[in-house]
C-alpha cells in the first residue's frame, strides 16, 4: 500500500498543523551554557528556550522527515540561546536547513572538534553534511524560525555533545555576536 502524499502550511509563527510539538525550557538544558550562575539565575524564570514541530515517518532508510523549530532570543551571561544541539545516530546521515524568520547560524562539528560557523537569515539554506554535529543559535532579537528536513531513519545522538559541547561558544561582546574558544572544551 502507498503512503498518502501530503501538504501542509507552515504558519507565521513556525508551527506545523498537526505536527508533534516538543518543547524545552532551560531547566531542560542543565549543564549546556557556559556561563553557570547566570544560568541559576535564569533558572527562577524557567524561559522556553525552543520548540520543535516534527512531522516524522518510521525509522526507515529512503522516507524523510521535517521539522520546524523555533527558537526565542535570550542569552545566558553573554552566551546566545542556541539548540542542545546533536549528531545523528546513523552518523553519515546529512540534513538541509531553510531559514524562515529572525536572525542568527548554525553552529557546526566534526567528531574531532573542528568547528564552522554558517550565519543564517530568512532564504538561507544550510547543508549539513554526513558526520557533523549541529547547533543553531539565535543572535538576533526576535524568534529564529527555520525548517529541517532530514533521513527519517537519522535518529538523535546527544551524549557527546552534551559531555563536551562545542569548541567554539557563539557571544556577545561590546554589542557584536563574536566567537570565541570555549575554556571547557578538552
Ligand atoms: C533534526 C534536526 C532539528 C533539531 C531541532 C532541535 O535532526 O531533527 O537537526 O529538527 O532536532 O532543531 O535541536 P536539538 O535536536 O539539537 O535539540
Ligand atoms: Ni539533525
Amino acid at each position: 500500500e502507498y503512503k498518502r502524499p501530503f501538504g501542509v502550511r507552515i504558519d507565521e509563527n513556525g508551527v506545523i498543523p498537526g505536527a508533534k510539538k516538543l518543547v524545552r525550557r532551560l531547566s531542560d538544558m542543565r549543564g549546556y551554557f557556559y556561563d553557570e550562575k547566570a544560568y541559576e539565575e535564569l533558572l527562577k524564570e524557567d524561559p522556553v528556550v525552543y520548540e520543535v514541530y516534527a512531522v516524522e515517518q518510521e525509522e526507515k532508510d529512503g522516507d524523510l522527515n521535517f521539522a520546524t523549530t523555533i527558537l526565542y532570543p535570550g542569552k545566558v551571561g553573554k552566551e546566545f540561546f542556541f539548540t542542545k544541539g546533536h549528531f545523528h545516530a546513523k552518523a553519515d546521515r546529512a540534513e538541509i536547513y531553510y531559514a524562515l524568520k529572525g536572525k542568527g547560524g548554525m553552529l557546526l562539528q566534526t567528531p574531532e572538534g573542528e568547528v564552522e560557523w554558517v550565519p543564517m537569515e530568512p532564504g538561507t539554506v544550510v547543508y549539513v553534511p554526513p558526520y557533523w554535529a549541529h547547533r543553531t543559535v539565535n543572535t538576533g532579537d526576535e524568534p529564529f524560525i527555520f525548517l529541517a528536513i532530514y533521513p527519517a531513519d537519522a535518529g538523535h545522538d546527544y551524549g557527546s555533545i552534551k559531555e563536551k559541547g562545542f569548541a567554539k561558544l557563539v557571544v556577545e561582546e561590546n554589542g557584536e555576536v563574536k566567537l570565541i574558544d570555549n575554556p571547557r572544551w578538552k
